[in-house]
């Protein structure tokens, strides 16, 4: 190699990497400026997120000042106010009325009442029927807050990994006698919906005979459907007498529903769900006490059955398990009653507030 080409070399590995650190030393300054831009992007939604929650707390206390207090306080829980009611109806329990008044009312207090219609009337869904529903309801924003009702058996939304729970409520009757509504109603329907035709519309047979002829519309097990409406999507929830169905009813009673009432006192159930959940019921009670709905619905021509009769079916061991799961949901909403309700004249009214905060500190 001669000197002259070995010098040239020399040079070009100079300019290289002179020009390599040059290149370098671009890209540090380039990567330096990105970060003071970011720093200054990330001042600025600071700065702008904090503005947007001083003019959200200031419309709040403007609407408090200009409307009254309970249509302001409704008007703040819209948007971002996502509970979710769940009202799994059992059949022939009183229902359609209590759902009149929440039909009512969800105009002024500004939520959703949305039935659920399940193809068949089936009480229990496919699993993925029940995922779909899950996640629908649970995302559903322009649809919040909400409240469902469905004859379907309850859910446990837990299982499918969402982190909120629904708020459950229901109402159950004594088991013989939603049987006998039951049966009057497949024969001759109600003043509800009194143009639909009924599944035994012209049979004649009353519940005695029924009872008497060991026919199928009166069998016992037909009253095997509130324990399995509690127990929910187990197979041996729908198992007619199944023990442990019932021991798995009582503790969701227990653990998943705010409030179970009974049909024969509808009454207190609405006024301590008003004093409860008055983002929703407010209102609620005087609804029902004017009678507006309370009478709404009325199966026909129905005749309470003969006492041989009530006798013959209470001899029946799904008789003796759906009353034992009744009287233990009356109890509960008994002792839920006495703590919550000043009754008089038969009017209702909340206890109030029996709790206050003290010792608060630090100061
Ligand atoms: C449920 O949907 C079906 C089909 O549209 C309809 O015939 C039925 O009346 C609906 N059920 C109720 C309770 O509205
Ligand atoms: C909303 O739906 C997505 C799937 O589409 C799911 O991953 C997410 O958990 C849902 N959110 C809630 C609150 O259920
Ligand atoms: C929930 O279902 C309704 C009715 O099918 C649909 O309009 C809505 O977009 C769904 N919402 C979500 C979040 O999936």
């Amino acid at each position: 190699m001669s000197a002259f080409s070995h010098r040239f070399l020399c040079y070009s590995v100079f300019a290289f990497v002179l020009v390599l650190f040059f290149v370098l030393i671009h890209f540090q300054n380039e990567i330096n400026k990105l970060r003071n831009d970011r720093q200054k992007y990330d001042l600025l939604i600071e700065r702008y997120s904090q503005r947007l929650n001083e003019d959200e707390l200031k419309s709040e206390s403007i609407g408090d000042e200009s409307e009254n207090g309970a249509f302001a306080a409704s008007v703040r829980n819209t948007g971002d106010d996502d509970t979710l009611i769940i009202y799994n109806r059992v059949p022939k329990t009183g229902s359609t009325s209590f759902m009149g008044i929440a039909y009512d009312l969800c105009k002024n207090n500004r939520f959703n009442v949305i039935h659920l219609n399940v193809s068949k009337n089936n009480h229990v869904l496919s699993l993925s029927d029940q995922s779909r529903f899950v996640y629908n309801v649970s995302n559903w924003s322009e649809r919040q807050p909400s409240l469902y009702h469905g004859h379907i058996a309850f859910i446990d939304f837990s299982k499918f990994g969402v982190r909120k729970k629904p708020i459950y409520i229901n109402i159950i009757r004594e088991p013989l006698s939603r049987l006998v509504s039951y049966y009057y109603f497949l024969r001759f329907g109600d003043n509800f919906r009194p143009y639909v035709v009924r599944k035994r519309q012209g049979n004649k047979v009353s519940f005695d005979e029924c009872v008497e002829r060991k026919e199928r519309d009166c069998d016992p097990n037909n009253m095997w459907l509130q324990i399995p409406f509690f127990c929910g999507h187990s197979a041996n929830c729908w198992i007619p007498g199944n023990e442990w169905a019932l021991q798995e009813a009582k503790r969701n009673l227990i653990q998943h529903y705010l409030l179970v009432g009974v049909t024969e006192d509808i009454h207190a159930f609405i006024a301590i769900l008003e004093s409860t959940l008055p983002r929703f019921f407010k209102g609620a009670t005087k609804l029902y006490e004017k009678g507006v709905k309370s009478h709404l619905r009325k199966t026909y021509n129905k005749l309470d059955p003969l006492p041989e009769t009530v006798e013959k079916v209470k001899q029946s061991k799904i008789w003796r398990m759906e009353f034992e799961f009744y009287q233990f949901a009356l109890q509960q909403f008994h002792f839920v009653k006495q703590r919550t309700l000043i009754s008089f004249d038969n009017l209702f009214k909340d206890k109030g507030n029996q709790f206050f905060y003290e010792k608060i500190r630090p100061r």
